[in-house]
């Protein structure tokens, strides 16, 4: 079966908001990236993270259930094919909304890490903002609150250390593209997000939080 993330590769690894900011910068420095130091890149789609906990000198290994991602090894975040503490550091960047068992996915990223686990992702607006997410792409699960974070770092065995809020400027043409949304649906899914939208952007609420073996 084709994965629709196989046909979907090139456009994440060429696109704006995954390869750049602040959000990218923050999630690659709180792995305490550096020679000696592994970390695994869940979800790694357009291989940003890895690209650049590698330029810092970590030794990583990236995995996703795209072949057409092609990372090192081929995997959901909910079975990661790894002993316990096999990694210094996990990763994992706005892909969570994805996971079709998110606790579990936290759960295991916490087990194949041997100190610190940092998760970036996109956070819940509202429903209607989430009814939008579905529509532009079907594979889109939810979108979490802070306090969901919070909660599913705990069930991991997770103490959060650090956390940022912040608002990524999301450009709404490429976004639809990328996601391949018919041009029918396309009308609606402005419609639901209403006034987020300005001049063709929307910011973006995102969370990025670290937690280490508490
Ligand atoms: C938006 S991309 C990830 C972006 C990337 N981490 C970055 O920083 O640019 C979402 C990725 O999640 C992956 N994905 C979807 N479901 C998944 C799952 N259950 N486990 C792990 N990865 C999954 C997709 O294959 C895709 O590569």
């Amino acid at each position: 079966m084709t994965n629709v993330w196989d046909e979907r590769a090139e456009d994440y690894r060429t696109s704006a908001i995954h390869s750049e900011g602040e959000d990218l910068d923050l999630t690659v420095e709180w792995c305490e990236p550096g020679p000696g130091v592994t970390v695994l890149d869940v979800a790694t789609g357009g291989g940003h993270v890895a690209r650049r906990l590698r330029e810092a000198g970590a030794t990583v290994v990236t995995v996703d259930p795209a072949p057409g991602m092609q990372p090192d090894v081929i995997g959901p975040a909910e079975h990661l094919p790894f002993a316990d503490g096999s990694f210094d550091a996990v990763a994992c960047r706005v892909a969570a909304h994805h996971f079709a068992d998110v606790v579990a996915a936290v759960k295991e990223m916490a087990r194949v890490a041997r100190h610190r686990v940092v998760i970036c992702d996109n956070t819940f607006v509202s429903e209607t903002s989430e009814q939008a997410d579905r529509l532009r792409d079907p594979s889109h699960v939810r979108n979490y609150g802070v306090a969901e974070w919070h909660s599913f770092f705990e069930l991991a065995g997770l103490r959060v250390v650090d956390e940022r809020h912040m608002e990524r400027p999301l450009e709404i043409g490429p976004w639809l593209d990328r996601a391949r949304t018919p041009a029918e649906d396309r009308p609606r899914v402005l419609e639901l997000l209403g006034d987020r939208v300005r001049n063709g952007w929307m910011p973006l609420p995102t969370l990025v939080i670290k937690g280490v073996h508490a």
